[in-house]
């Protein structure tokens, strides 16, 4: 970069006056950036916002976390999706209590150790955190970095991303941290995502009010919608489910489930259908090991939701209990319409409030989560 000085100088002015106010860009804890990082990155900053809230009230540093029941930490992040990023938080949580009495390393050897910390989450929180110089590449900064240079790299293949990382390293503002404000280079880590998020979107950049548009090499070789090469939506797989809503005062049935996706969180039994499939006798082959009978009807409700490339239609079903009431077991519970006290998945905590027997869900559409999408985080 010709004029490295020039284009932080223009990036930072332009972020003072345009930052979007975050509550974990008012905190210069490093714990609370660490989950804050986390959160965001598979989720968008409007989606993440309220859980951040929650969990940082819950467990407000990192020796609350370690002592949580995981259980409890995953139904905070019910609904967030990708929940192996909350079971490494915890994880790593009860080791920097063990080992580092308690407080984030500021040494990167030690960070990078923990589970759950890729290179990313190092520089986010080494820089945002402990104002230490050091880089953060996402989709929003590759974007930046790809069109200033005018180079048509991406994230996604290997020796192209080692290049943007040492662009993102080459950028870095040296200086410690800013009197009174924000550590120097985590407050330019945090200007490059945003004007990623809010002018060099992957299309239709917003060109004519980039700071950077002088310094920009795709802007003056008209590339800024060719650079970098915006990537095909994959597309989604569609699946089929039904779930059995069976319940009994007021409190519906759920199990753990297993598996890629959603394992260790509770929903009503359900199977993924195939065609043809007799539903009735799947669901019912489902509840039978829990020692419970059920007369099971189509709602007629369908709820859709999206996790990581597949398109989920689930039918609800309600089930009328025959015969005993068998206890709670290991493998299942009986949960009220609200309460957060174990890890609902997001269609769990759905159907689980609506308490009534028999009351008809309504169509919807929900995300279980984001799936990592080629838009910005805005
Ligand atoms: N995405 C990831 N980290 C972020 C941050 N600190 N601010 C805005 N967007 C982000």
């Amino acid at each position: 970069m010709r004029d490295a000085a020039g284009v932080r100088r223009s990036l930072l002015a332009w972020y003072r006056r345009n930052r979007r106010n975050m509550p974990w860009r008012e905190t210069r804890d490093p714990y609370r950036i660490w989950v804050s990082e986390v959160m965001l990155q598979q989720t968008q900053v409007a989606t993440a916002t309220p859980y951040y809230e929650r969990f940082v009230a819950r467990f407000p540093d990192v020796r609350s976390l370690a002592r949580a029941d995981l259980g409890r930490v995953l139904a905070l992040w019910s609904g967030l999706g990708y929940y192996r990023r909350a079971r490494h938080l915890h994880e790593a949580a009860g080791i920097v209590v063990r080992e580092h009495g308690g407080r984030v390393p500021s040494d990167p050897r030690a960070f990078a150790t923990l589970p759950g910390v890729g290179r990313y989450t190092l520089g986010a929180v080494l820089s945002m955190g402990f104002g230490l110089p050091w880089p953060v590449l996402d989709g929003n900064v590759a974007r930046v970095l790809a069109r200033l240079t005018a180079r048509p790299l991406t994230v996604k293949r290997p020796a192209d991303a080692r290049e943007l990382w040492a662009l993102a390293e080459s950028l870095l503002p040296r200086s410690l941290r800013r009197a009174g404000g924000q550590a120097g280079p985590g407050e330019w880590n945090q200007a490059l995502m945003e004007l990623g998020a809010l002018v060099c979107t992957p299309r239709a950049p917003r060109c004519v009010t980039c700071p950077l548009r002088a310094a920009c090499r795709a802007r003056a070789l008209g590339l800024q919608d060719s650079v970098p090469p915006v990537a095909a939506r994959r597309t989604l797989l569609r699946v089929r489910r039904a779930v059995a809503c069976v319940r009994h005062r007021g409190r519906l049935l759920v199990v753990k489930r297993e598996g890629a996706h959603l394992d260790g969180l509770w929903e009503p039994p359900g199977v993924e259908l195939e065609r043809g499939q007799d539903v009735s006798a799947a669901l019912a082959a489902k509840l039978e090991p829990l020692g419970i009978r059920a007369r099971l009807e189509d709602s007629g409700a369908r709820e859709r939701h999206t996790i990581t490339h597949h398109d989920i239609t689930v039918e609800v079903w309600e089930g009328e209990l025959l015969g005993a009431v068998p206890r709670a077991g290991a493998r299942h519970r009986w949960v009220p319409s609200a309460g957060r006290s174990i890890g609902l998945s997001a269609l769990g905590s759905r159907l689980a409030r609506r308490a009534r027997a028999g009351s008809k869900p309504t169509r919807g559409r929900a995300r279980e989560t984001l799936s990592r999408r080629a838009s910005p985080r805005a």
